[in-house]
């Protein structure tokens, strides 16, 4: 079978690594790629980022599978596009996929089905929203409706912070934010304490096939200092996920979701990743969806799964038996076990200079450490041209590897990562130390 992957990012080239190794696969193809999947013999890249003209040419080429990387071509209907055309596709609706590309549509989604969150209110007025905070005080949590390529959320530590974020969020000039429909809007929610965790389960209608836990590093800086970022390095499991709260995130967060979503008549098909904060006493709550896989998150993932991915993506495709909203079908999702290599997988991202503010682009990466059975270099911002890799992009590399412990996953990951180098790169030197403490 021939397989697509769309996106150019660390998790798309963790995806394409995994896929890559099914006997079922006769060649990967990533649109657009990056650096490194341009390298790997089994993996080709395509030129092509326009939904509409990646579609045509995934129909021409005969491809049988498709999986959606990133949140945009999903909110610009990447899926539905290739369904109308019967081809087979790893991803939500347009429709679904509001669940991440609107945060008033998600939070208010969250309060009609009672799927647990923080407390909110949704404004487009911004002397009303300014009113809020005063009345609420800090801290509290600013985001803006539309997706702002992780730039759309301030955890304001005080008012004035918060009445910044206001007025950058819905002022209309900025070209980070990208309004939805009606304007721009700002959910201003309640600050919560604790532990974040990442969840991921695909899906379709009511299937719900869990993947392993892992949690991401979102600051910057060593001890979570620094500004937000995309994510910087991230582990699997995540040990704060423990049973219990699996099971419970099942119940009150994911069934409940599946249920709404269908019950709307927007049923969930692809990647359902559940932001999960998780307080001391282990009450859980919803900071957000989003509806594709987490990056970096995917990459320590892919290392610990044993199974043969094309099975499992293909067996997510497999069209619903019933039509009726909510009957109870075993879908053939519902067949799979998943099986994780005991060890802790651990990735850490090395970033360019500047990020993530002002990215520098352009520096040189004269060489990488070779791949072993339990490292892997996955490329996200690099470029490979006239034989040699330059930087992209805001995150670089994703040095991610396996480890009996997590002490023992850091040791790999950070030899590994001795041996590469470009100006301005820059990493955590602490990603799982969270695991470590038991904390
Ligand atoms: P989001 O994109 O909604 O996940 O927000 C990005 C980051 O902001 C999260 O990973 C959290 O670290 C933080 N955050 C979001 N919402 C809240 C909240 N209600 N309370 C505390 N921190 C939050
Ligand atoms: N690592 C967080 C995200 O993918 O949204």
């Amino acid at each position: 079978m021939k397989i697509l992957v769309i996106g150019s990012g660390g998790r798309e080239h963790a995806l394409a690594w995994k896929l890559a190794q099914s006997k079922k696969v006769q060649c990967v193809y990533v649109a657009p790629g990056n650096g490194g999947t341009a390298c790997d013999a089994r993996l080709q890249n395509v030129p092509i980022t326009d939904i509409h003209a990646l579609c045509d040419w995934a129909q021409s080429e005969g491809i049988g599978l498709t999986v959606v990387g990133p949140e945009g071509p999903l909110s610009q209907g990447v899926v539905d596009l290739f369904r109308s055309r019967a081809m087979r596709i790893v991803g939500p609706s347009k429709a679904a996929a509001q669940l991440e590309s609107s945060k008033a549509f998600s939070k208010a989604f969250m309060l009609r089905h009672r799927i647990p969150t923080a407390e909110f209110e949704t404004f487009s007025d911004a002397a009303l929203a300014h009113a809020y905070v005063e009345r609420k005080g800090a801290p509290i949590v600013i985001k803006a409706d539309g997706l702002a390529a992780g730039k759309g959320v301030v955890v304001a530590m005080d008012t004035a912070q918060a009445h910044e974020a206001i007025d950058w969020m819905l002022s209309n000039d900025t070209g980070v934010v990208v309004h939805n429909e009606g304007g721009a809007r700002v959910v201003i929610e309640e600050f919560l304490d604790g532990q974040e965790a990442s969840f991921m389960v695909l899906c379709n209608g009511l299937s719900a096939l869990a993947l392993a836990t892992s949690q991401d590093h979102k600051r910057l800086l060593d001890q979570d200092l620094g500004p937000n970022t995309g994510g910087m390095g991230a582990y699997s499991p995540a040990p704060i996920v423990t049973p219990e709260i699996h099971a419970k995130v099942m119940r009150e967060i994911i069934r409940p979701t599946l249920e709404g979503m269908m019950k709307e008549g927007t049923p969930f098909t692809g990647f359902l990743y559940a932001g999960l904060m998780i307080s001391k006493t282990g009450d859980v709550k919803t900071l957000e969806f989003n509806t594709r896989l987490g990056d970096p998150e995917t990459q320590p993932i892919m290392m610990r799964l044993k199974n043969d991915w094309v099975d499992v993506l293909w067996a997510s495709t497999e069209p619903s038996v019933h039509s009726d909203a909510l009957a109870r079908e075993v879908h053939p999702l519902e067949r799979i076990e998943l099986i994780w290599d005991r060890r802790v997988a651990l990735g850490v991202v090395l970033a360019s200079h500047g990020y993530p503010q002002a990215v520098r682009t352009g520096d040189l990466i004269p060489s990488l450490p070779k791949e072993t059975e339990d490292c892997a270099v996955f490329h996200a911002g690099t470029a490979f041209e006239a034989g040699q890799w330059k930087t992209t992009g805001g995150r670089v590399l994703c040095v991610s590897a396996l480890g009996g412990t997590i002490t023992q996953a850091q040791q790999v990951v950070y030899d590994a990562i001795e041996h590469i180098h470009f100006e301005g790169m820059q990493y955590r030197t602490d990603i799982g130390w969270r695991a470590k403490k038991g904390i």
